[in-house]
Formats: structure tokens, sequence, C-alpha cells
């Protein structure tokens, strides 16, 4: 499954908004001076951006990715920064050495259970801890509401739990199955909601969500959702959407 630079600069301001900002520090205070910190799944270096925007601008970055268009642009904007490309599947290979922090966004909805089970053992081996945020917890709501956006949205739920690359999705399950993968390894788990606002202030964003739903829902057996779509396109100057998310901050047993 790709992701456009496009679309990853169209969600970054309202990701930056909705990330728990006390869950980004605690995280950031984590990081010992001379460390480095890893994003999993980095597309172009929105984490490391939220970082800097948020105060903590001196951290040092390996960005990891499948994606070589994404990472060329990571490494255009973050020249300081190491890219490395690769396949996040097996765990065993991820490029720990130096690292005191491991970061992902967007992420965990992506990546199927077991592979999460294997991120928390690896990162308790080596005593490291993890900040994961924006994961999709499965609440869409607009304001005014239309009759078909509970199915809709259950649709586009199921699509989430499909395989992204290895296996199925957690989706809407990904916080608090994280949560509790994290937990049962011993480390110190905060989970807290970040949810997307968006006004009619962020009409792009909202046309490009609602198709990216609307395609979703009907790949998943959605008979009538472009009829939903439709409606939904032609109000959004006059709507607010709530797309449920939730970041995790994970500390590792002393
Ligand atoms: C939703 S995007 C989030 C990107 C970035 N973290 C952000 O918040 O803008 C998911 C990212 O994970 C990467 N990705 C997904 N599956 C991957 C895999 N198996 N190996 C490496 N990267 C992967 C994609 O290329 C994409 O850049």
């Amino acid at each position: 499954m790709g992701f456009t630079a496009d679309w990853l600069s169209l969600r970054e301001p309202a990701d930056l908004a909705a990330r728990n900002a006390d869950l980004l520090a605690r995280a950031a205070a984590c990081v010992p001076a001379d460390a480095v910190v890893l994003d999993l799944g980095s597309g172009t270096g929105s984490t490391a951006r939220a970082f800097a925007a948020m105060g903590h601008d001196a951290l040092r970055w390996r960005f990891l990715d499948n994606d070589a268009t994404l990472l060329a642009v990571a490494r255009q904007t973050h020249p300081g920064a190491e890219c490395v490309q690769g396949d996040l599947g097996a765990v065993e290979d991820l490029p720990l050495q130096g690292v005191g922090l491991v970061t992902a966004s967007a992420l965990l909805d992506l990546m199927p259970l077991p592979w999460v089970a294997a991120l928390a053992g690896r990162l308790r081996a080596a005593a490291i801890p993890f900040y994961g945020a924006l994961s999709y917890d499965g609440h869409m709501g607009w304001t005014p509401a239309h009759g078909e956006d509970a199915a809709v949205t259950a649709r586009f739920n199921a699509h989430q739990r499909g395989n992204k690359g290895i296996g199925a999705a957690l989706g809407p399950d990904s916080g608090a199955q994280s949560a509790r993968v994290f937990a049962a390894e011993g480390f110190e788990v905060t989970l807290a909601d970040s949810p997307w606002v968006i006004g009619p202030d962020q009409a792009a964003l909202h046309a490009a969500l609602l198709e990216g739903i609307a395609a979703a829902a009907t790949e998943a057996g959605h008979a009538t959702a472009d009829v939903w779509l439709a409606a939904r396109r032609a109000s959004v100057a006059q709507s607010q959407a709530e797309i449920g998310h939730s970041d995790l901050l994970a500390l590792p047993p002393s």
C-alpha cells in the first residue's frame, strides 16, 4: 500500500494539532544526549517535525521506511538525519544501534498484532522506550450527521483490519492492543486520545479524507458509499469531522 507525500503533507497540520503534547514531551525527555531516535515508517519525517515544533529540535533522527520517494523528501528536508530504506517486517533487523527512543506515527494501525508483540519484545530486551502516535481508533463522527455515517464507518473499519503488507492489520484496535502487548512485556504504558478535529477551514484535508473513506468502504462492500460521499462533499464547508486516534507511550521496566 502506498502513501503519497502530498497526502502526508495535507494531514500533517491535523496530526500536529491532535498529538498529545504531554506524551510527546515525556517521550522526548527519555532520549539521552548522545542517542538517536529511530522513527519507524517515517514517511517524509513528520514525527521529527512534530518534536521540533514542540521545542525538541536538537534530536538526532534515523528514518526507516520502505518507500524511496518519501525517504528522498525526508533526506532533503532533514539533511542531518540518517535515512534507511528497508522493510519493517523483520523486527529482528531493526537498526537499534545507538537508539534511545523508537517512534512511529500513523503506523501501528497498519501493523498486525504479532509484529507489535515482536517489537515490544525486542524493545524490552534493549530497554528502549516507544512512542506510537496517531493510531486510528475506529471512531468517526460528523456534525451535522448523515444517516449513512455509521454504516460507512463500520465498512471502513472492516477495511482497516485488512492486510496492509505484512498481515492482518490491527486497524481500529491498534491503540488498545498495543497498550496491552507492551504492558504484558512490563512496560509502563500511557494511552491518550489524539483525535483529528477537521473544520470548514480544512476543506482540502476533509475532501481527501472523505474520498479515502468512501473508496475503502466501497472495497469492503458498502454499496452506496458514493452517494454518502457526494452528500458529505457537498457539505464540507458547513461540517466538522472528528476522527479518533490515540497516542501511546511505553517506558521499559528498569
Ligand atoms: C500513514 S504513513 C505515516 C508516515 C509518517 N509516519 C507520518 O506520520 O507522516 C505510513 C508509513 O509507513 C510506511 N510503511 C508501511 N509499511 C511499511 C513496511 N512494511 N516497511 C517499511 N515502511 C512501511 C509507509 O511507506 C509510510 O511512509
